[in-house]
Order: structure tokens, then C-alpha cells, then sequence
């Protein structure tokens, strides 16, 4: 089985193609949506587990893919100075493209370093990991970190095409994968209540078993989802910020941890169980309804890493976000399964009782796991 999602912008369409095996068609797709030769962009672990030829993507031999070290640490304007530099003596041109094939790190890379190289030449996205494939690589956010906080440089620039193999799925460890399950739950959780109910019924374990159908079906809803809001507001002007579902709180406990106790989707699973508890508080959402998404929620918080914080150093966190600094933070909570609200009208006692519910929640669940 294979879908195609076309991401319909006012400049340009383009289309994401997701299967099993997919990765072969992709001379065909670069013939019809590419421009001049393909110049590679991965990573040491992409390399070291596909193979030099990316799992059969690409006939080029190691030296003429760009093969960066892998991790977050990456994500800063000097690597795109370096790859611009080898694109030069590569000898890439003005009409030629750019393939950044890997996880988020090498994507953000990949479509910031296009954007950027000769004024801008074309990208195309292949994501290797799920956070990746649902999130990610759709919807042209590129860019990197600077010292004061997360992607605060960067551009939109949208991909030629998209291409998910699912079989790229088989080398991403447990921890991985579940971390980017957090934007398939989110996702459910802000946008779909049939893939709310579909995960409840188990789709959730056969995904971490890595079964392709079940892969292609959930990822294929997420892509849908996400296609259709970048269509309506591509640069986050509003709606976009629904996807910020779980991540104001996600963000600072991320940072916190040192981007190293807690990956970005754990982060995020804990952020997301917070925004709930708001969502109760500010009586948006119904009681027994928050119950069963922390009912779900558990399943996976029981086998991810607690942090210790204290609420005010989260609160601080967030409140001298440089991206909230000019105005109380929004937060993005639910009205009910599949209906986001976003508000900014949570006051610092909501939100400091919340956190404390957070450490309490972080260490029943850690004691009965
Ligand atoms: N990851 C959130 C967005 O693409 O807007």
C-alpha cells in the first residue's frame, strides 16, 4: 500500500509519498518534482546502518553524500556554513537539489542549508525517523539552535516532495520510536479521534512492532492532518499553533534536562499530560474525559525518564521564553478529543499547581513502574 498526500500552498504543491519500500521510486518522483542533479545530506548513523548508498536511495558512493555527525548539538549556524562550503566544492549549482535524508536534525539541516545555499536552491525530505515522518520534515520549518533557546534561526522552506519509507523504521531503537510517538498521540489528541480511538485499541503496540501496514495507516493520518493545517496557515500566523500541543511545558523540561535526561517526545509526553491537567482546570475539558488520556498517556510515561524541577524553575522557563517574551504564554489545550483551544489566559497559580501535579504524577507513576 502506498498513500499520497498532496500539501496544497498558494506558491506551489507538493506531494508526500508514504509506503513500504517507497524509497525506490525515488529517481521517478526527483525526474518529476526535482531540479538538476541530487546532492545528499545524512548522518554517520543513517550511513552506518543503510549502507553508502542510503538503502539503495541513491547510487552515490560515501564521498559524495554529506555525512554530518549525528545529535541535537548539530543544529547550530555553523554546520550550515560547512555544508554550504562542501556544496561549493561539490560544485553545486543555482538548479540543483537538495536531499537531506535522516532524522529532524539532518532535515532542519538539510532544508535551512538549501534555503540559504546560492540565495536558495530546492530541497527534498526524506525522514528516517518518526518524529520525523509525522511531524518534522511536512510543512518547510527549517532551521537551528542558538545558545539563548531552540530554533531561533531559521526559515520556511518547503520541500519538493516527501518520501516515508516505513522500513526506515527497523534500525530506530525503542526509546526513539516512542519519542516520536508523542507527536502521533498529539496529533490524535488535537486533531483526529478516530486515530485517538485506534490507538486505545492497540494500533499504538502494533506500530511498535513495527507492522508496515499499521505504520502506514497512522503516519498516513498524521501527514493528512498536519498537510491540511500548514495548507491553511503555513507560516503560524494561528492555527498552525495547534501543534504546540504539550510543548510550552515540553520545551522547558526539555531544556532543563539538558536536552540529554529527556528526548524532545518524552518531553513532550509529560508536557502533554500538564496540558491536560489545564485543560480540566480552565474548564474547557470534562473531568472523566482528561481521566482517559491520562489512562492513555500512562502506557508510555511509565517506561520514560522522570526529571527532578522545581515548578518556579519551569515557570521561569517559560515565562522568559524569548518566542513568549512579549506577551503572556498561549497554551494550546483541549476541549475534547480532536478539538484544541488555544488560550493565554492561565495564571501562574494554575500553572505552578499544575507543575506540582506534574512532580507528583512523575513520581507515582516512576514508584508503581
Ligand atoms: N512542529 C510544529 C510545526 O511544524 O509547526
Amino acid at each position: 500500500m502506498t498513500n499520497e498526500i498532496i500539501v496544497k500552498l498558494p506558491e506551489e504543491n507538493y506531494p508526500i509519498v508514504i509506503g513500504e519500500g517507497v524509497r525506490q521510486r525515488f529517481s521517478e518522483l526527483f525526474k518529476k518534482h526535482g531540479q538538476g542533479r541530487a546532492f545528499w545530506l545524512s548522518d554517520k548513523n543513517i550511513v552506518a546502518a543503510w549502507d553508502e548508498n542510503l538503502g539503495g536511495l541513491c547510487s552515490n558512493s560515501h564521498t559524495d553524500i554529506i555525512v554530518m555527525p549525528p545529535g541535537e548539538e548539530q543544529k547550530q549556524i555553523a554546520t550550515i556554513e560547512r555544508v554550504c562550503q562542501i556544496l561549493v566544492t561539490m560544485g553545486a549549482e543555482r538548479g540543483d537539489t537538495l536531499v537531506a535524508c535522516g532524522g529532524g536534525v539532518v532535515g532542519d539541516i538539510g532544508g535551512f542549508a538549501a534555503s540559504v545555499y546560492l540565495r536558495g536552491i530546492p530541497c527534498v525530505q526524506i525522514p528516517t525517523t518518526l518524529l520525523a515522518m509525522v511531524d518534522s520534515s511536512i510543512g518547510g520549518k527549517t532551521g537551528v539552535d542558538l545558545p539563548e533557546g531552540k530554533n531561533l534561526i531559521g526559515s520556511f522552506h518547503q520541500p519538493a516532495f516527501v518520501l516515508i519509507d516505513v522500513e526506515f523504521l527497523k534500525t530506530l531503537n525503542g526509546r526513539q520510536f516512542r519519542s516520536g510517538f508523542a507527536e502521533v498521540v498529539k496529533t490524535a489528541l488535537i486533531g483526529d479521534a478516530s486515530l485517538y480511538r485506534s490507538i486505545e485499541q492497540g494500533a499504538d503496540d502494533r506500530c511498535f512492532q513495527r507492522d508496515a501496514a499499521t505504520l502506514i495507516e497512522t503516519i498516513t493520518a498524521c501527514v493528512k492532518f498536519k498537510a491540511d493545517i500548514v495548507a491553511q496557515d503555513e507560516k503560524e500566523a494561528g492555527l498552525r499553533r495547534n501543534l504546540n500541543f504539550g510543548h510550552t511545558i515540553g520545551h522547558a523540561l526539555e531544556a532543563l534536562g539538558n536536552y540529554a535526561a529527556l528526548s524532545h517526545g518524552e518531553a513532550v509526553f509529560w508536557g502533554m499530560t500538564v496540558a491536560v491537567d489545564l485543560s480540566v482546570q480552565h474548564g474547557s475539558l470534562n473531568h472523566e474525559i482528561g481521566q482517559t488520556i491520562h489512562q492513555l498517556l500512562e502506557r508510555y510515561l511509565k517506561v520514560i525518564p522522570a526529571i527532578h524541577f522545581r515548578p518556579k524553575e519551569v515557570m521561569d522557563l517559560i515565562l522568559n521564553d524569548k518566542k513568549t517574551k512579549a506577551g503572556k504564554p498561549h497554551f494550546v489545550l483541549l476541549e475534547d478529543i480532536g478539538k484544541p483551544i488555544v488560550t493565554d489566559q492561565i495564571s501562574n497559580v494554575i500553572l505552578s499547581n499544575a507543575l506540582e501535579h506534574l512532580k507528583h504524577r512523575m513520581k507515582r507513576i516512576k514508584e508503581s513502574s
